[in-house]
């Protein structure tokens, strides 16, 4: 979650049996970091460093986690209108899975091109496939379902073809609060990839419902910055 989730706040909820934590999202070059600063005038957070500073301040986060659980995959969402500063990003040490972000719906990210925007982009597949080709750490690719004129199915079998290790999908819903469990089953049952669940896992209910789609994993959101993770997430 831009603006929230640095390394001091995930290293804070990581024993609530997370494998696997996101730091960012981050904007990396010169668009994406200008659309971050007017997205924070008019108020909302987002996380705001330099071009000469945003890549080592990653590897900085990186390492504060791992110094405290070493067992933990780190992963890092960002954002950039070209594939050349997430293979910088994906090529850090420490870190183990790059996220490229297909996902934000932000104004000022969606009109550069960028965040769910790069859905409708015509160069998406050659895009994950320079990070893929390119990048030592993992792979996934975050994605929103429901976007207005996508195929959700059909850019899912790309993402897959293209070498994608994961496809996270925050799998929403327009106009209700619960995850469209019906799509998401039935990406689960038709593409070859990990699919990484999101989306309204805020009770036991939900999760239950979250794993019975056939995803590989699931993530939480809101739901930690609420303080209610008030259901068991290490039994999965
Ligand atoms: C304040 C806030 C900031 C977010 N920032 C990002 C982001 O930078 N990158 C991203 O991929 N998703 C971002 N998201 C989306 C969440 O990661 C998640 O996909 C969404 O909230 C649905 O999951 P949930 O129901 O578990 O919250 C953000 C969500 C919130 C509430």
């Amino acid at each position: 979650m831009a603006g929230i989730t640095d390394a001091e706040f995930l290293n804070k909820v990581i024993p609530y049996g997370f494998n696997v934590a996101t730091l960012g999202g981050y904007s990396l070059d010169k668009p994406t970091i200008e659309a971050s600063r007017r997205i924070i005038e008019r108020g909302r957070k987002e996380f705001d460093f330099p071009l000469d500073e945003i890549f080592t301040h990653i590897a900085c986060e990186i390492d504060k986690i791992k110094k405290v659980h070493k067992n933990v995959k780190v992963s890092a969402n960002v954002r950039s209108t070209t594939p050349q500063p997430i293979i910088e990003v994906g090529n850090i040490e420490n870190l183990d899975i790059v996220e490229i972000n297909c996902h934000c719906r932000q104004d000022e990210i969606v009109s550069i091109g960028c965040g769910q925007e790069m859905l409708n982009r015509s160069d998406l597949a050659d895009f994950i496939s320079q990070v893929v080709e390119n990048t030592k750490s993992e792979v996934s690719v975050k994605i929103r379902t429901n976007v207005d004129n996508v195929n959700t199915l059909q850019i899912a079998g790309m993402i897959s073809d293209a070498g994608a290790d994961y496809l996270h999908i925050d799998a929403m819903k327009k106009g209700v609060f619960e995850a469209d469990w019906e799509l998401l089953s039935e990406i689960c049952n038709n593409v070859k990839i990990k699919v990484i669940g999101n989306n309204s896992v805020n009770s036991q209910v939900n999760l239950e419902k979250m794993i019975g789609t056939g995803v590989d994993g699931f993530s939480i959101a809101r739901s930690i910055i609420s303080g209610h993770l008030d259901f068991n997430i290490s039994d999965f």
